[in-house]
């Protein structure tokens, strides 16, 4: 008799949005007509810029004659755009080769997939509150997760595990907490997997909104990074691809564990993708190789200003208002203390119902997140300044 996986029994019944949604619609019903505002799920809202969209409409012309069809694309990724990617960390101090990049349909299923490469008794680390899918993605695996807490004592920021971990996942800039990783505190996790003979994986989907310049944007500008870590990278926040998808995850070369050789996981990785993923679609990629040209940097870093100075508006309206915030300044995201020890979910429905704004409740990221708002930089700026502008009106901050 065929069984299921109990370990889907050991994670809430539905992706932690799911829910959020479900409320927000649930007031909609009983209050039709009232505009409802979101600074919730972390969603792209502006056009893809100008260079990418004539690249995928050019992509689209060739796949349309005979002469320039193309079908399945190269295993790894387009040669051309893995060699624009190792060239992307090139102008950041970086040295990688175009093996060691591999091209996905996004982070997401890259942070899921890739403990796959390494043994069912991993016990990994992560933090709390942490991107669910790290979580849920390992809890369904059925491994044992040892938490790190970020709160507000450490910034945010955790320490070390206090118990042997075998693979740490880390993400700076951070979602949920908008909290960012010093050259200090990301050197210690490399010294830590460098002894332990871990492996980091590093989540670096939100680098372009750094605007610190003495935040690292990569783990591999850490010395010796390339010897203990993957780095997982995607175009859904740097250029508006969330609903086209595409990203890439880094293993380099030198990655070794103790019993797998330099060159080993990378292979590992390959086999993995080769055989169970069959590449992004190549109009993405087209897309992808424009948004890394130098008029597609320009182009997606104005961009990212535009959902940075949205940040900004949140920030110092909470502040203004009388809020306690953190993160945003070098993070789409606003961490927001709810006030008067309401709980997370408790400041939800205060929110949604007093000001018609939709937030994040913290605790949906993990025990630490309680007591916690995640507010979304990502919005038209008209509306997130309407979102501000109500939360100060119609919410009391203490
Ligand atoms: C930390 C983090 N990593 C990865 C992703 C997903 O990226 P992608 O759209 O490339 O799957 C998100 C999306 O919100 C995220 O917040």
């Amino acid at each position: 008799m065929v069984k299921v996986n109990p370990h889907y029994a050991e994670v809430s019944e539905n992706y932690m949005f799911l829910d959020v949604v479900k409320r927000a619609r649930a007031f909609t019903e009983k209050n039709p007509g009232v505009k409802i505002l979101k600074l919730a799920i972390g969603n792209t809202t502006e056009p893809l810029v100008p260079s990418v969209v004539a690249a995928m409409h050019a992509s689209v012309d060739k796949l349309a004659a005979r002469e320039s069809y193309t079908g399945y694309g190269d295993e790894q990724g387009n040669t051309d755009l893995r060699q624009a990617v190792a060239t992307w960390y090139g102008a950041r101090g970086v040295t990688l080769d175009a093996s060691e990049v591999f091209i996905s349909d996004g982070a997401k299923p890259d942070c899921a997939n890739i403990v796959s490469i390494f043994s069912d008794e991993s016990i990994v680390a992560i933090q709390d509150p942490v991107y669910p899918v790290y979580r849920d993605a390992n809890t369904i695996g059925g491994r044992r997760i040892v938490y790190m807490a970020a709160t507000e004592a450490n910034g945010f920021v955790p320490a070390l595990p206090s118990e042997h971990a075998d693979i740490i996942f880390l993400c700076s800039p951070n979602n949920p907490t908008g909290a960012v990783m010093t050259r200090e505190q990301l050197q210690a996790f490399v010294d830590y997997a460098l002894a332990n003979k871990s492996v980091i994986i590093f989540d670096a989907a939100y680098s372009e909104y750094i605007r610190d310049a003495n935040i690292p944007r990569s783990i591999y500008e850490i010395p010796r990074a390339v010897e203990c870590a993957i780095e997982i990278q995607s175009f859904s926040k740097a250029a508006g691809f969330t609903g086209v998808r595409l990203g890439w995850t880094i293993v380099p070369q030198a990655l070794a564990t103790e019993d797998a050789a330099a060159g080993a996981l990378n292979k590992y990785w390959h086999r993995r993708q080769s055989t169970m993923f069959n590449g992004a679609s190549n109009i993405a990629q087209e897309g992808g190789l424009a948004a890394l040209s130098p008029q597609g940097q320009k182009e997606t870093h104005e961009q990212v200003d535009y959902y940075m100075e949205n940040a900004r508006v949140i920030r110092e309206g909470l502040t203004k208002a009388g809020f306690t915030v953190f993160g945003g300044e070098s993070a789409p995201y606003i961490w927001l203390k709810c006030p008067a020890g309401l709980s997370s979910w408790q400041f939800f429905d205060q929110i949604l119902e007093k000001a018609h704004v939709v937030t994040t409740p913290g605790s949906g990221f993990g025990g630490n997140g309680e007591g916690y708002m995640r507010v979304s930089a990502f919005g038209h700026r008209e509306d997130i300044e309407e979102a501000v502008r109500s939360i100060a009106a119609n919410l009391k901050a203490v």
